[in-house]
């Protein structure tokens, strides 16, 4: 069953058409992989699809719900999570601290109660902690909770980045990048736990990256995006062996 889908659509900026008639289709359980050269649109399809802009035409439908134009808290609300590109946490915060923000943005939060300290909020409080602790022990940062964020290591703060997005309840979780900055270890754990993590939170995947050893690996389909437009898409072996894609992408890949 489809949980995403973009129909035909279009992002323009000025002159520069950088989501050129899109038209993705994510199925529940599934993880996708979004790829391209630098510049192909990526980032912008995302930024489509959680609401950060609205398309210029065109729609974008979750759980068949028209969701096209409605604010990024609001498609948060409705089950999608996302991390960024350039990893977005509260520097100077402890990693808990971080996790429960991101908590208390998401969860229905009365704001006066809490500072009234009334029963029902303090009990919410202990309960959103409670879950956060948990997150935080199946996403291996436990150890480092009370630690700041900016003092971690560059693939714990990934880290860090999908656990604020988990504890929004996604049930489609967006990742830009995950792996940006990653050696080649590193990226391995990474392949793991992203797949760890989809199976504990019965989550669907769908991703962008540029390390294609990840990508192959773990991706069910492949979406190729050149100049905001598509391709190609199919399987990890449909796209390795797919000319167009290794002229466009692979090919430069292997030069650089
Ligand atoms: N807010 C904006 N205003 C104007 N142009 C933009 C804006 N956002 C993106 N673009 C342009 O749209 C095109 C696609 O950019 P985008 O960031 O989506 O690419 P990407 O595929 O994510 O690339 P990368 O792999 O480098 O992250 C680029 O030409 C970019 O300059
Ligand atoms: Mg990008």
């Amino acid at each position: 069953m489809s949980i995403l889908k973009t129909e035909n659509v279009v992002m323009q900026f000025g002159g520069v058409v950088a989501v050129d008639s899109l038209n993705i289709e994510v199925n529940e359980g599934e993880i996708v992989a979004l790829i391209g050269p630098n510049g192909a649109g990526k980032t912008t399809a995302f930024n489509c699809i959680t609401g950060v802009y609205i398309p210029t035409s065109g729609r974008v439908l979750f759980e068949d719900q028209n969701i096209t134009g409605k604010s990024p808290d609001k498609i948060t609300k409705l089950g999608i999570a996302r991390t960024f590109q350039n990893i977005r946490l509260f520097k100077d915060l402890t990693v808990m601290e971080n996790v429960l923000i991101a908590k208390h943005l998401h969860v229905n939060y009365n704001f006066l109660s809490a500072t009234l300290r009334l029963p029902k909020a303090l009990y919410g409080e202990r309960q959103m902690k409670n879950e956060c602790e948990e997150l935080l022990e199946r996403l291996g940062l436990t150890a480092v909770k009370n630690e700041i964020s900016s003092s971690l290591p560059y693939g714990m703060q990934r880290h860090l980045e999908i656990a604020r997005a988990l504890a929004t309840n996604p049930k489609l979780l967006l990742l830009d990048e995950p792996a940006a900055g990653m050696n080649p270890h590193e990226t391995d754990e990474l392949t793991a736990f992203i797949k760890t993590v989809k199976d504990d939170y019965h989550l669907t995947v769908f991703m962008i990256e540029h390390h294609m050893d990840l990508v192959m690996e773990i991706s069910d389909r492949i979406y190729v995006l050149d100049f905001g437009q598509t391709i190609a898409k199919g399987t990890p072996d449909e796209i390795q062996n797919n000319d167009r894609v290794i002229q466009a992408y692979l090919g430069v890949q292997e030069d650089a």
